[in-house]
């Protein structure tokens, strides 16, 4: 059978990516640009900053791409980009690039999910089997979406204020830590004698949701009574009290949902599956339940073009190309 090369693009939020993937796994380049530096200094990602920025680099990584991947456009079978969800204007940037490359070469376009994508990283590591149940946990999202079978989804929880990445990042804000403050908190909370307490939020007792805004509240008032008294506050006892708390519900949800869908494998996916925290636990009880878990190395966790050219290959094996007139849908639904 001949294989398939799919040029992928993703600039939904603040990293410019392209990538070559062959045959939906094989990973021939993944070209990432992260803008993590320029946003740092305003403590979280500045949209109108982050559209210029990939604008700048996006033809640079898309030639770097096919160069590290030694194939030339002629070869390619389709170009994909992340049609959304993410930022209107940085998802715009991708989609006009996808587009004006597709028609100069005359390729199809593949219209993708960004959250299918950071499913289908899951794919660059090993085989899926289906169903298959997805815990996503990244900066802008937090969801349990179950694969009924290739490309098929059904979210069957998700967040209803913070995503877990975001709630990260605001607990590292108020502790004084620079943006993304995830893995800071993460180290922090391993060098932690004792964990303060903090509440535990699982929502109805037959949820899949979760809530974190409570929980940053609380950690909030911690912070801000110990500064009335004059005192710093415990860092570290807070970081590790905020790390259990969540690393607990994620880790309760997501078996639940193993176990409610018949799923035969559990896919751990999002910048916040870097976490040491949540891969241990995770990894501790799934081992105890015998549920098969998949963790994509880290370069792969976080946005990255390579996860978006697996899932544009499943979604074009079973729907298509897409049409040209398509649009960056900041609000694009699985
Ligand atoms: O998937 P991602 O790169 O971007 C989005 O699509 O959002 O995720 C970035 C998020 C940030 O909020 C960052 O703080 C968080 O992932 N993160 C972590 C860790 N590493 C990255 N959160 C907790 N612990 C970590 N080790
Ligand atoms: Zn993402």
């Amino acid at each position: 059978q001949k294989p398939v090369y799919i040029l992928a693009i993703e600039t939904s939020c603040d990293e410019t990516s392209a990538a070559v993937v062959k045959d939906g796994w094989e990973v021939l380049s993944n070209i990432i640009s992260s803008q993590i530096e320029t946003h740092r200094a305003f403590g979280g990602v500045v949209p109108e900053v982050a559209s210029r920025k990939h604008v700048e680099v996006i033809t640079l990584i898309v030639e770097e791409a096919l160069a590290q991947a030694e194939i030339t456009p002629d070869k390619l079978d389709a170009v994909a980009v992340t049609q959304g969800p993410g930022l209107v204007g940085a998802l715009l940037v991708g989609v006009v690039a996808a587009k004006a490359l597709a028609l100069a070469w005359n390729k199809p376009l593949i219209g993708t999910h960004h959250i299918a994508g950071h499913i289908y990283a899951a794919r660059l590591v090993k085989e899926l089997e289906y169903p298959a149940l997805a815990l996503v946990a990244s900066g802008g999202h937090t969801e349990l979406v179950s694969l009924e079978s290739e490309g098929r989804f059904k979210i069957i929880g998700r967040t209803r204020d913070d995503a877990v990445g975001e709630a990260y990042d605001k607990v590292a804000r108020a502790l004084g830590f620079p943006y993304p403050g995830g893995p800071h908190v993460d180290k922090l909370a391993h060098e932690a004698a004792e964990a303060a307490a903090l509440p535990r939020v699982w929502l109805e007792p037959d949820s899949y949701d979760f809530s974190l805004s409570g929980l940053k509240s609380a950690v909030l008032n911690l912070v801000n009574q110990s500064r009335m008294k004059g005192q710093e506050p415990d860092a570290a006892a807070i970081a590790r009290g905020f790390q259990e708390s969540v690393v607990e519900v994620l880790v309760e949800k997501a078996v639940r949902a193993v176990r409610a869908t018949g799923a035969r494998q559990l896919l751990l996916c999002g910048g916040v599956a870097a976490n040491r925290g949540l891969r241990e636990a995770l990894t501790a009880r799934c081992g105890k339940e015998g549920i098969e878990l998949i963790i994509p190395p880290a370069v792969f966790c976080t946005d990255n073009a390579a996860m978006i050219g697996a899932a544009a290959y499943t979604k074009w094996l079973h729907d298509g190309g897409t049409p040209l007139d398509m649009v960056a849908d900041p609000g694009f639904s699985l």
